[in-house]
């Protein structure tokens, strides 16, 4: 008996901490029972550049963090923004997120998390530091290509599925950057004020729905201030909205830097601090993690009595919480790093993000018949993964448009720069000399005059001053003589399609002159191959545009109030202020109610086939609360090659008490179908589609009165309208 007994109590029970059969909220308070205080204060802040502390005396695994969005970022050394030159963490370099919006196919996003986050989980990473949502307010945010567009609620459907398929890899999404991140011009001071409709209506959707729908386990503080306090310390948007309105469990992370105070730190929402003392890209001071504004001046605070240990506790449960969720969940995959079936997905959501804006009939260009291609343009070799910020890669291939239209066309296909632009990174950029752009854009169009066709490859690219963190653009047109070139290229030879590459919108001078134009993105490794499937026609373009493309900048809604619109204007003593004087009228919704025509508009994109749009038919002619409207529109493809279209809904209030938009998109479909086919777009619309934020009353509301279901292939291809009432 007494050899059971012993042996019997040698087992020691699993504490509840340990056990993963119990439920994570008794593992949380389990854990936190034993920790002390100075463990607890610990779990608030970094221990290195990409990891925060666990609790080793417990068993309890520190957190480990990478960027982005697009792919996991090679390995950074411990506390410096130095690579480490690891030889094993070369991955898949996905289509970046302004892409994924483009596809405006939520299944894209599904496999677009699944398959990043087992690139995540494979490089053993808890938090994968992305999807970022923020609004394209301005063409000349350097971070747009990071997002997913102008529309709140095109944001809101595209990252859901991001989120969960990526959790599902044990890996956290960590939505960024919250909030009102628009801009990276003084991007970690900048004091942002606008009205609660804007708030409501257009910056927080995204996330709220990241939140509340995509079930994110932490979200990301962003760098700039609002009404006055930086968001990663912000009582209003962390406790107020974040936990309070939408129930949110999950971690609080700053960007890096982004905590300035202790006090704030302490009672406000922050749970953990990242990157303090650095300007979140490339320079740190030299300090201790003790001396993190949640490490030993917050310690001290709580043991003073200054701040209570119950936000400690507050916090610890947070973090816990996202510890039992990835680093100690024992059933999580093992993931994947850069696998045929990453290439395909990032290859698939890639052929279904390029857009076709303009074509006269010259594309598709079919192998058999174009030998003799000129491509121009410094995109069609370089490498778009590096630069760019923090969401860069070490990509393990990319197979780039050149050697993609070698492979499509033949050995045949030339190759003109046409203009070259260094290599800088954030706020510098290295120039060109005008004498070498001059004798590049020389030998390029002296060339295409001898070509059956000239594709042109060009657009943005990475560097400061383009699409890059931490600097936006200087000006609205293509850079570095580009407009030059095209004009000259299609004055000596007028089959010339231009193929751009961007995370924004630019002007086109040239548009009227240029047979066909297409849009395509920063598409990782995949880029090639996706551009000359299309380009030949093996790929159907169905993308439509997430931005409206304004003809120029002055058209845009935040440029069109002045410097305190944007970028804001330098207070000498408060810091850089901006209010967002353009309110909710962002994008479509200010150049539709304003009637300034966009050179493209959102939800642009153009087919090589055809589609009709059918008659609509609805469920009924009003409804009250708590009914839908179904509306139902037959669309059929009227070509000869299987094709996809985008059927959007947008809702229109014909009359009401505070001002609103002309319309708002409310749903949209995907429909693949085949030549002749005929399928049904079909639409639920309900009570909270016509809902406005009534930001006295602070709720939301629908108000009685005539409606419109506005059908379109864009925001401005409206094909079929449909008027229905709504009652309380
Ligand atoms: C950067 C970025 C953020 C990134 C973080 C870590 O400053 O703003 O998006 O995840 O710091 O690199």
């Amino acid at each position: 008996m007494a050899l059971a007994a012993i042996s019997f109590g040698a087992i020691a029970k699993t504490p509840v901490y340990l056990d993963r059969t119990a439920p994570i909220e008794a593992r949380v308070e389990d854990a936190l029972s034993r920790m002390t205080l100075e463990e607890k204060v610990r779990l608030c802040h970094a221990q290195a550049k990409f990891s925060s502390h666990g609790v080793p005396r417990l068993g309890i695994p520190e957190i480990w963090m990478s960027d982005g969005p697009h792919g996991v970022r090679g390995e950074v050394n411990w506390n410096d923004w130095g690579y480490a030159r690891w030889t094993n963490d070369s991955v898949t370099a996905f289509p970046a997120l302004t892409a994924l919006a483009a596809t405006w196919n939520p299944e894209m996003s599904a496999i677009y998390g699944k398959n990043v986050g087992e690139e995540a989980r494979f490089r053993e990473k808890d938090v994968l530091l992305g999807p970022g949502v923020n609004i394209y307010r301005t063409p000349l945010n350097g971070r747009n290509f990071e997002y997913m567009g102008e529309d709140p609620y095109l944001a809101g459907e595209m990252v859901v599925p991001y989120i969960k398929e990526l959790q599902k890899n044990g890996v956290a999404a960590c939505v960024k950057h919250f909030a009102l991140n628009n801009q990276e011009k003084w991007r970690s001071s900048v004091d942002v004020s606008l009205s609660d409709r804007a708030l409501y209506e257009i910056y927080l959707p995204a996330f709220k729905k990241a939140v509340v729908d995509g079930g994110a386990w932490s979200i990301m503080g962003a760098y700039n201030r609002i009404w006055g306090q930086h968001c990663c310390h912000n009582e209003r948007l962390l406790t107020d909205i974040l936990r309070d309105e939408w129930g949110f469990d999950g971690c609080v992370i700053t960007d890096w830097g982004g905590a300035h105070d202790t006090r704030e730190a302490a009672l406000n929402g922050l749970d953990i601090e990242m990157g303090s003392y650095t300007n979140g890209l490339t320079s740190e001071s030299e300090f201790t993690f003790d001396d993190y504004f949640l490490a030993r001046p917050y310690l001290a605070m709580i043991q003073k009595g200054e701040v209570s240990d119950s936000t400690v506790n507050a916090k610890a449960r947070n973090v816990l919480r996202l510890i039992f969720r990835t680093a100690m969940d024992t059933e999580k995959p093992f993931g994947s790093l850069a696998s045929k079936e990453h290439y395909d997905a990032a290859k698939q959501i890639g052929d279904e993000s390029i857009v076709l804006l303009k074509n006269n009939g010259i594309l598709p260009l079919d192998p058999a018949k174009h030998k003799n291609i000129l491509v121009v343009g410094e995109n069609a070799t370089r490498m778009l993964n590096q630069g760019g910020g923090s969401s860069e890669l070490k990509a393990k291939d990319i197979y780039s448009p050149l050697d993609a239209l070698r492979k499509t066309f033949g050995k045949g296909v030339r190759y003109a720069a046409g203009y070259k632009t260094g290599r800088s990174l954030y706020e510098s950029e290295e120039i060109i000399p005008q004498p070498i752009l001059d004798s590049l854009r020389r030998e390029a169009v002296e060339m295409a005059k001898t070509a059956d066709v000239v594709i042109y490859i060009g657009g943005l690219n990475k560097n400061g001053f383009q699409d890059c963190e931490s600097s936006d653009r200087r000006e609205y047109n293509l850079p570095w003589g580009q407009d030059r070139i095209i004009e000259e290229l299609v004055a000596a030879n007028p089959n010339l399609v231009v193929a751009n590459i961007s995370g924004n919108a630019y002007a086109m001078p040239w548009l009227d002159k240029v047979p066909a134009v297409i849009q395509s993105w920063y598409l990782g490794t995949m880029i090639g191959p996706s551009m000359a499937d299309v380009i030949s026609g093996k790929v159907n373009p169905s993308g439509k545009l997430p931005f409206s493309f304004p003809k120029r900048i002055e058209d845009n809604g935040a440029h069109s109030f002045g410097e305190i619109c944007y970028p804001g204007v330098e207070d000498a003593s408060k810091g850089p202020r901006q209010e967002y004087l353009d309110d909710i009228f962002v994008g479509y919704r200010w150049h539709d109610t304003k009637k300034i025509p966009a050179l493209f508009p959102f939800g642009h994109g153009l087919s090589y086939t055809k589609f009709n749009y059918g008659k609509p038919t609805a469920s009924a002619k009003q409804i009250k609360d708590g009914e839908t409207l179904t509306i139902e529109i037959p669309i059929t493809n009227t070509g000869d090659k299987e094709g996809k279209e985008i059927v959007q809904l947008y809702i229109s209030d014909e009359k009401s008490s505070l001002p609103r938009p002309v319309k708002e998109l409310k749903g949209f479909k995907k429909l693949t179908l085949a030549p002749g086919q005929t399928q049904n777009a079909s639409f639920t619309v309900t009570v909270d589609d016509l809902k406005f934020f009534d930001d006295k009353a602070h709720e939301w509301v629908a108000e009685p009165g005539k409606f419109k279901v506005l059908i379109g292939a864009s925001s401005t291809d409206i094909k079929a309208t449909v008027p229905f009432s709504y009652s309380k």
